[in-house]
């Protein structure tokens, strides 16, 4: 979910991250000091929890769950023109990959956290298969519906915490917008960056984003807080959502030097950074976005 805001996108910039070591990784080294170890049970039911969650937004409200426009809550959007969002960040996202000569091979895409197929959608005009995974079966309903005629598309339910469904190196594209901030557990998101980099073939392109900080009013986050507490005195979600105006969406973030040390132990090298979104820079929130781009 993110806020429509005004926002001044800055051009790529190629490099290594700040306080990166060269040849070596951030300053605090490949398993990040900021991802504290927790108990595998407390991990199995924070991504439970998720799932239950975006299971709930993927009934109620999908389209405003994936882009929160204020005027298009309580399912208010426009369908053409929320897949118009998705065909103009495809363009720009295939445009910065070619002006990085990556992903120039047109075999197969990979989307992990597709929604409804916003952007997978507009792949699917890219490559060969375009394939979009997503935690949750409602969205993914909801993507089969709305792509219908889309047929080079593959949707795909996957609620394991890795890509263990796909082999090693077969995406030329592998994409995640707006996805892993919402994840509970930033070792699960390193986890999943890994795994992104993994299934990426030699020369493509694995473009992600993720808030690199975010300020302290932000992770407050009570709407969330005051949803899982009413949850537990089994207050029903759309009572939640549609009366009290809550939702359970987290946001987290993952500094610079994490993000690009789980995709170096993943195999990939990131090659571009950017401030924001790729493509329309008015979205954004109060965190501080990055969007990278790596290959292998
Ligand atoms: C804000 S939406 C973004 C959808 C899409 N990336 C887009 O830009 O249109 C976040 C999506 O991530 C999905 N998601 C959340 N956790 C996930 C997980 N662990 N694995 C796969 N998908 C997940 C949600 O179900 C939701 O559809």
């Amino acid at each position: 979910m993110t806020p429509a805001r005004g926002f001044k996108s800055l051009p790529l910039r190629a490099g290594p991250p700040p306080g990166a070591r060269p040849g070596g990784a951030g300053r605090s080294g490949p398993l990040a000091a900021s991802t504290p170890a927790r108990p595998y049970s407390a991990l199995v039911a924070n991504g439970e929890r998720n799932r239950r969650d975006w299971e709930a937004l993927g009934e109620i409200d999908p389209l405003y769950a994936i882009l929160s426009a204020p005027a298009a809550k309580h399912g208010a959007w426009d369908e053409q023109a929320f897949l118009e969002t998705g065909r103009a960040d495809a363009e720009s996202i295939m445009a910065a990959c070619s002006a990085l000569g990556l992903a120039t091979r047109r075999e197969a895409s990979f989307e992990l956290g597709c929604g409804v197929g916003r952007v997978t959608r507009a792949l699917a005009g890219y490559f060969r298969r375009s394939v979009g995974l997503d935690i949750s079966e409602a969205m993914i309903r909801r993507a089969r519906a709305m792509n219908a005629d889309r047929p080079n598309c593959e949707w795909i339910v996957g609620d394991a915490p890795d890509l263990r469904a796909f082999d090693d190196g077969v995406f030329d594209l592998v994409l995640s917008f707006i996805v892993l901030q919402h994840l509970p557990d930033r070792a699960v998101i390193s986890s999943y960056l890994r795994e992104m980099a993994r299934v990426l073939a030699p020369g493509g392109a694995l473009v992600v984003q993720m808030p690199a900080s975010m300020p302290l009013r932000q992770r407050v986050q009570w709407r969330r807080r005051a949803w899982h507490g009413l949850r537990r005195l089994r207050v029903g979600e759309r009572v939640l959502y549609e009366r009290l105006g809550l939702d359970p969406i987290r946001m987290n973030w993952l500094p610079e030097r994490d993000v690009q040390a789980a995709l170096r132990l993943g195999g990939a090298r990131v090659v571009a950074v950017q401030a924001g979104w790729l493509g329309d820079g008015s979205r954004t929130g109060r965190e501080r976005n990055l969007t990278y781009i790596a290959t292998r």
